[in-house]
């Protein structure tokens, strides 16, 4: 009569015992509990540092000699990597360009993995190489045509800018600029993908983009409760935030299938307007009933630029202009540049960007002040690997944590201070680091880096050729500490925006 209740006690006591064993050789880090494995000690450093990025850095210090920590949040099992080296070495390492598979990455797409960034394997690699090569025809890495969609967007933006002005007695515009370059950064990926453009103060789009600024502020890089512990989405979906999140996502998908409704009705085999044009003839060739050309992965394509191509460059501008608010010099260099070199007669383009070194280097440093709060889209190992010598166990998840490489002070001396000057060297020539790699490298790398370098470039130089940026007078300056989410924001912010002499 004991024997069933024993047993049962012995199994159960097992299976907490086994849960909390780590493999061997696996990279270092906190102690892991049963069920919950270490996240009770991530919690308490990233409650009492501030962000989840320091506390991962924090711990990869203590354990992992700055380099790399392991862990295991829930069903979980990560490795948080902190070196530009190890970044490199996973490069090296076709079985580590997985991406995970939780519910957190499956249910965006309508419980399929679709999309480009966050599938993997043969699918993956079909679904790049299409839209690398068809985005290309419609501008992407190309200069002449981004530099034309990228300007009609400097346009727009600075003549609303300068409506504001007009409309105030003192000629200075209060502007909430944490937000503040959204919608025009997104029309210029939206350009090559739906041939499409939205005004800067667009009511439906600016609701979309808020509806996913909340969803981003809400959840991390490397998942939320709901896919760490894939059960609360059944027992509490409200509390876990997994009904938000699918809230979230499906008002996305509305807007996206009235885009393909739109694009379908006007479709034109012999004249593709834009990407999805051509994906929809793609699709129209491949009848086949595993084709991956279909209408969910089109969506999904769009939603991963949606996000990536516009979130991210978005963020940089705004964490770029609160570091101009808080320091002016850097400011006023930019525009000692711009007029010495282009003047003020017309806009600056991008041929006059190899005469701009300090402007040049402001952009990266945007780049870093953003990215350094950034833990980047996580990848998964496809089958047992190493790294750094630890073993590296099938399904591991592998999340590069910037924080621990662009604020590491021994690489970026004052790493909390805006510094264009870091990034030029004794010729007065732009200089960039091995170690600065904010787009990844190999394989995975980031497909948009040129669009991003070259937005935040035209915008920059574009608006302060235009512009003065000031903090709002009596107002303390804007902190620079992260909020934190899927990607950082800025605090919420305003600058006062006037023409300048
Ligand atoms: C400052 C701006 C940006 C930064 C810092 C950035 C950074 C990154 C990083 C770190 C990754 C992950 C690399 C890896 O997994 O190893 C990535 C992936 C990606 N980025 Fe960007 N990105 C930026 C802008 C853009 C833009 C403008 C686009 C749009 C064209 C874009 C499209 C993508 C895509 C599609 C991926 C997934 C690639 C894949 O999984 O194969 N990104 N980005």
């Amino acid at each position: 009569m004991w024997l069933a209740p024993l047993l049962f006690i012995f199994v159960i006591g097992l299976i907490i015992v086994l849960d909390a064993k780590k493999p061997r050789n696996f990279p270092p880090g906190p102690a892991w509990w049963p069920i919950v494995g270490s996240l009770p000690e991530v919690s308490r450093w990233r409650k009492k540092l501030g962000t989840l990025t320091m506390a991962a850095t924090f711990l990869a210090k203590q354990h992992g000699k700055g380099k790399l920590v392991g862990l295991r949040v829930g069903n979980d099992v990560q490795v948080v990597l902190a070196s530009a080296e190890l970044v490199k070495e996973m490069a090296t390492k076709p079985e580590l360009d997985g991406r995970p598979r939780g519910p957190f990455y499956r249910h965006r797409t309508w419980g399929l993995r679709r999309g480009v960034m966050l599938t993997d394997d043969e699918f993956w690699r079909d679904q790049r190489r299409f839209l690398t090569r068809h985005l290309r025809d419609f501008g992407l890495g190309k200069a002449s045509q981004m530099e034309t969609i990228i300007m009609r967007e400097v346009q727009a933006l600075t003549d609303y800018f300068k409506t504001a002005i007009s409309n105030t007695a003192d000629g200075k515009a209060l502007i909430p600029l944490h937000n503040a370059f959204g919608v025009s950064v997104l029309n210029t990926i939206w350009a090559m993908l739906a041939g499409k453009r939205y005004d800067p103060d667009d009511a439906e789009l600016c609701t979309l983009q808020k509806i996913l600024s909340d969803m981003f502020a809400s959840m991390d890089m490397t998942g939320c409760l709901f896919n760490h512990f894939p059960i609360l989405r059944y027992v509490l979906p409200e509390a876990s935030g997994y009904n938000y999140y699918m809230t979230c996502h499906q008002k996305l998908l509305q807007f996206l299938q009235a885009e393909l409704l739109r694009h379908k009705t006007t479709y034109m085999e012999d004249s593709p307007r834009d990407f999805m044009d051509v994906f929809i003839a793609e699709s129209n060739t491949r009848k086949d009933e595993d084709s991956n050309y279909t209408d969910i992965q089109l969506m999904a394509i769009c939603m991963d630029m949606f996000m990536a191509g516009s979130d991210t460059t978005n963020k940089s501008l705004s964490f770029g202009f609160l570091h101009f608010l808080r320091q002016p010099h850097v400011v006023r260099k930019i525009q000692e540049e711009i007029d010495s070199v282009v003047g003020r007669e017309r806009p600056v383009t991008l041929d006059d960007r190899h005469n701009m070194p300090y402007t040049e280097a402001a952009v990266n440093e945007s780049i870093r002040v953003f990215a350094a709060h950034a833990i980047a889209v996580p990848h998964r190992a496809m089958a047992d690997s190493t790294l750094m010598g630890y073993f590296i166990p099938k399904d591991t998840i592998l999340a590069v944590n910037y924080n621990g490489l662009f604020m590491n002070e021994e690489l970026y001396e004052d790493p909390w201070t805006f510094k264009p000057e870091r990034f030029l060297n004794e010729k007065n020539e732009v200089s960039l680091p091995d170690h600065f790699i904010p787009f990844g490298v190999g394989r995975r790398r980031c497909m948009g880096d040129t669009l991003a370098k070259t937005n935040i470039f035209l915008f920059i130089s574009n608006l302060l050729q235009t512009f003065n940026f000031e903090n709002p007078k009596g107002r303390p300056l804007p902190d620079p500490f992260p909020i934190e989410g899927i990607t950082p924001f800025t605090q919420l912010y305003d600058g006062v925006i006037s023409l300048r002499d």
